[in-house]
Order: structure tokens, then C-alpha cells, then sequence
């Protein structure tokens, strides 16, 4: 009985041993995360408290939301640093965090990184005599720099900026037919939120700044008069709808995400072939950065991202081989608020060539996406059915154009064919060939 005890012991032990061996080698985490809990972007006449009675104004980080990303920044620190993957204290070689240029985001990336280095972790100074520690800051505080671009206009993580295409998509989108459907369709509803809200007019795309409004109001306990739950769910369930029809085209998706996704790759591939230390990247973002994201992975439903929403990305080396510059020898591991999210290509965990060769076709860098952002001078086809007189045989208009083209295209390449022949039986007149036609 005893010897069966121990062999069972050192089996179990020894598979232990083996799954530990076994587990993949996590070589870098990149983190994109919402900002927390903030104060209303926008107002309406009847709201119940206007933003400017909010502490600091329009969009300003709240206590609430710093305290969430403060525990974001904990659990981050028992995920990556209490397991030995990063070292204890901050080594700028090692993380880099940057933000847009917001307040509300960099304010959450600075509680973030208060929790990831916590109090007793910043360096000090030595006394005199060389011996007694003392903090080079209260506290033993670590300070961690946040970099945010402001030259460029924030492009990169406050996605969208800087693009009169994207605009002009969004334009084209509100003039479609299925979003007039929609229109229609949801008519009582934006009459009720007009009344609610005192606006003279309410559109399917003002129900978003609305719904942004009730949720400020929500998560602060204040009552709007006349709105319950249900009416709350369906401007919600409407709001998704428009959201999700605003990121599906892929050309959307790569003029939001592009930059971004260019950046995420080039910090892979410098980690794969060692030119970087960096294991852990933060990027400060908005609830556009996460959902352009979800949406190039086709992982997003169109429901606003909720404060604090996080996604994990993280680089994993095969065990098997030590140290590698070979990309199939790496996985990609995907989650979005703990979620596991699997690409339309590969399983969980991913393998990097695949991964990477599914988000090159929505990466961008500066030039490509500049020249992507100009606004289209297209003539709409919309434009000139009005225009034309409106009957049915106008759709058939492009055929005939493309027929008349194809036409004369061919004549053309059938006469200059002709010439060509009979320009080269004049030159083979003179060739050999004759001489032994003839013969
Ligand atoms: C690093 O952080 C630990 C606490 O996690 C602290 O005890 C130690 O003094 C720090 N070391 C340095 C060099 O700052
Ligand atoms: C930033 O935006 C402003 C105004 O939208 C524009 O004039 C400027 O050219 C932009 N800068 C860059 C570097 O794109
Ligand atoms: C929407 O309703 C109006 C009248 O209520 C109608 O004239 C229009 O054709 C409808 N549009 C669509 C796209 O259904
Ligand atoms: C708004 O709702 C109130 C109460 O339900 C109603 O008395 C009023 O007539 C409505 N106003 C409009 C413009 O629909
Ligand atoms: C929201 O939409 C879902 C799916 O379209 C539907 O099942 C649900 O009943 C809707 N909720 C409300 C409150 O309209
Ligand atoms: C954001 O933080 C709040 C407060 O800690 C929490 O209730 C909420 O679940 C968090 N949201 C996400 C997406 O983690
Ligand atoms: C890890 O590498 C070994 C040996 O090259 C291979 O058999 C195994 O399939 C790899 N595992 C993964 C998850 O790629
Ligand atoms: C994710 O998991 C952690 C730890 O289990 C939990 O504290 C946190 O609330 C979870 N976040 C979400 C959005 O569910
Ligand atoms: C951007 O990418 C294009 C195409 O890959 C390349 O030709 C161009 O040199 C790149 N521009 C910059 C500034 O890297």
C-alpha cells in the first residue's frame, strides 16, 4: 500500500515536472485598455446634471475611474510581475506605456501604473556613510514615464483623428438604404428620446451621445426622469446596431486600426529577432481604439466598450527551444476583458506567421494611411439615377457604356492587329520563308 502511495506521488510529481517544462515560454504582454469611469462628453436640455456640474469639466477621469484602473494595474502586477516575469521594480528597457493625449487617458495610464508599481518599489538613496537606505521619493514612490504623440495629432490610439475619409464613409452610411430602414423602423423610439431629452430632433446617430450621457448618469446613482430600463435597452440595442454598421467595412477598419496594428507588429517583430527588451507595452486608449481592434478580429458586437476594458495580448515562444529568432516557432494569445477572442484564421493560442499575416492586411504606416485618408471626390451613383430621368432602363445605363467600350476597344486592337500583320508579311516577303514557301 505504501509503495503504491509513493509511486502515485512521484507520477503526479512528475507530471507536474512535465507540464511546467512543457509550458509555453512567455517572451511579451501588450496591453490596450479603455480609460475608467469618466464624466459626460456631452449634454442635453432636460439632463439632469449638465457636464459643466461635474467635477473638472467634460470628459474628466473620476475618482471611480481611477480607483479601476489602480486594481487593473494590481491584478496586472500578480499576472506579470509576482510570477517572475518582469522584474520587481521598473526597468525602462523592459516596459514602455504610452497614451493619447487626453487627460482621462493618460490620468488612468499613471493609476495603472500605481498599482503595477505600487508604493516600496522606487528607487533610493544611500546616506553618506553609505549604509542607511533612504526613498529617493516619499514613499518609496517609482514615477513612470507616459508617452503620448502629440505631433501627430494622437492618430495612432485616438483613432479616427486626422481622416476626412473616414468622415466621408460615415456620410455615405447615413444616406444608405438599410440605415433610412433602420430610420423608420426606430421612429417611435427617437421620438421618445427627443421628448425625454427635450431635443427638437433626435437622429439614429445622436442616440449614442445620448446613451454615453445615461451611463455617466448611471454609474453616479442621478435619476433621469422618464427613462426606464427597458427604454434604456432598446436605445442601447439600436446605439449597437449603428456602431456595429459604422466599423464593418474593412476599409473603416483599416484607416481606424491601422496605425496601431502597424506598431503592435513592428514591437513583435524587434522582440522576435531580439532587437528589443520591451515584454510589456501598455497603450491608453478610447473606446474607439478597443472596438476598431475587436472589429479588424471580427470580435466586436457593437456594444460600446465599458470603462476600463482591457485586451491582453501576449507573445508566447514554444518551449521546446530556447531562445528563437524563427517566427514559427511563436504563438499570439488573445483576450478582451478576460475573454478569449480567436481570429477568423487560427485557434487559441495562434501561431505569430499567422497572426501576423491576418493583421498585415489592415496595417498601415503614416504615408499609406495619409494617402488613404483624403476624402474621395467621387461622383455618387446615387446622385446621377436623380439626376437621370428615372426610369428602369437607367440601371441598365453602366451595360451599355461598358458594351460601347468593349466595342471600340476591340476594333481598335482588331485593326492594329491587322496592320501588324500585314506589316510583317511585308517583311517576311523579303525573309527566307518565301524562298521556301515558293520552293
Ligand atoms: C524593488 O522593489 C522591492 C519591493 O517589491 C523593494 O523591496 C526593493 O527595495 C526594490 N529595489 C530597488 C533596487 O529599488
Ligand atoms: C493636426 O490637426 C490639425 C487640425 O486638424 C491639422 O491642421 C494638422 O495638420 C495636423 N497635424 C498633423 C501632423 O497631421
Ligand atoms: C420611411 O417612411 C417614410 C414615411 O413614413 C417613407 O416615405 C419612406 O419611404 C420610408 N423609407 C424607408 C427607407 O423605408
Ligand atoms: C412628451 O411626453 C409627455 C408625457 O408622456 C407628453 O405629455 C407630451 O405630450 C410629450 N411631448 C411630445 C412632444 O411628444
Ligand atoms: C435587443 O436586441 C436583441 C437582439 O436583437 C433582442 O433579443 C432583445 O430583445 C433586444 N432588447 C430590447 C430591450 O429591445
Ligand atoms: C471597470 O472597473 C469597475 C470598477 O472596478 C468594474 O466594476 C468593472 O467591471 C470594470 N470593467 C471592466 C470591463 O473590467
Ligand atoms: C513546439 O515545438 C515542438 C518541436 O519543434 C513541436 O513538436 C510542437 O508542435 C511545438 N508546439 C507548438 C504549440 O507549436
Ligand atoms: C477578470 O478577472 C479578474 C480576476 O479573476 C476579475 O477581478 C475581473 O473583474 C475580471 N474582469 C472582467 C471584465 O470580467
Ligand atoms: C510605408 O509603406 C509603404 C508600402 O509598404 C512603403 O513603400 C513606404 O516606404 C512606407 N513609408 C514609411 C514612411 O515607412
Amino acid at each position: 500500500m505504501i509503495r503504491r502511495g509513493i509511486v502515485w506521488r512521484l507520477l503526479l510529481l512528475a507530471y507536474f515536472a512535465f507540464t511546467i517544462i512543457c509550458e509555453a515560454k512567455l517572451v511579451q504582454v501588450i496591453e490596450i485598455c479603455r480609460h475608467g469611469d469618466r464624466s459626460p462628453l456631452n449634454t442635453y436640455p432636460n439632463d439632469p446634471k449638465p457636464y459643466h456640474l461635474w467635477p473638472g469639466g467634460p470628459g474628466q477621469l473620476t475618482a471611480q475611474g481611477m480607483r479601476a484602473h489602480f486594481e487593473l494595474g494590481r491584478r496586472l502586477r500578480q499576472r506579470y510581475i509576482d510570477s517572475g516575469f518582469l522584474l520587481e521594480n521598473l526597468s525602462v528597457d523592459e516596459v514602455m506605456v504610452l497614451s493619447s493625449d487626453t487627460d482621462r487617458t493618460l490620468m488612468s495610464a499613471y493609476c495603472q501604473m500605481a498599482g503595477f508599481y505600487p508604493y516600496e518599489t522606487g528607487p533610493f538613496v544611500t546616506d553618506e556613510d553609505g549604509t542607511v537606505l533612504t526613498p529617493a521619493l516619499p514613499f518609496f514612490w517609482q514615477p513612470i514615464p507616459i508617452h503620448s504623440d502629440v505631433r501627430n495629432n494622437d492618430t495612432m490610439i485616438k483613432v479616427g483623428a486626422n481622416c476626412p475619409r473616414h468622415e466621408q464613409i460615415l456620410e455615405q452610411l447615413r444616406e444608405s438604404q438599410d440605415w433610412l430602414a433602420k430610420r423608420n423602423e426606430s421612429w417611435l423610439l427617437l421620438q421618445r428620446v427627443a421628448n425625454i431629452t427635450g431635443l427638437e430632433h433626435c437622429d439614429l446617430d445622436d442616440l449614442g451621445r445620448i446613451l454615453d450621457v445615461w451611463i455617466c448618469d448611471q454609474s453616479h446613482d442621478i435619476q433621469v426622469p422618464q427613462l426606464d430600463e427597458e427604454l434604456f435597452h432598446q436605445v442601447e440595442n439600436v446605439t449597437a446596431w449603428v456602431y456595429q454598421r459604422s466599423y464593418e467595412s474593412k476599409e473603416v477598419q483599416k484607416l481606424l486600426a491601422g496605425l496601431l496594428l502597424e506598431d503592435i507588429i513592428s514591437h513583435i517583430l524587434s522582440r522576435v529577432s531580439q532587437k528589443s527588451l520591451l515584454k510589456f507595452i501598455v497603450y491608453s486608449g478610447h473606446d474607439t481604439t478597443i472596438a476598431s481592434l475587436l472589429s479588424c478580429w471580427q470580435a466586436f458586437d457593437g456594444f460600446n466598450p465599458p470603462y476600463n476594458s482591457t485586451i491582453i495580448l501576449e507573445l508566447h515562444l514554444n518551449d521546446s527551444v530556447d531562445v528563437s529568432e524563427n517566427l514559427n516557432n511563436y504563438y499570439v494569445h488573445l483576450e478582451y476583458n478576460n475573454a478569449t477572442i480567436r481570429l477568423p484564421v487560427c485557434d487559441d493560442p495562434c501561431p505569430l506567421t499567422a497572426f501576423i499575416h491576418y493583421l498585415n492586411e489592415f496595417a498601415l504606416n503614416d504615408s499609406q494611411r495619409k494617402k488613404l485618408c483624403v476624402w474621395r471626390e467621387t461622383l455618387s451613383y446615387s446622385k446621377w439615377m436623380q439626376w437621370l430621368p428615372s426610369t428602369q432602363l437607367v440601371y441598365f445605363l453602366p451595360l451599355v457604356i461598358i458594351g460601347i467600350v468593349i466595342f471600340i476597344s476591340s476594333r481598335y486592337l482588331y485593326n492594329r492587329f491587322i496592320r501588324k500583320l500585314r506589316r510583317t508579311n511585308v517583311e517576311e516577303s523579303e525573309g527566307p520563308l518565301l524562298v521556301s514557301n515558293s520552293s
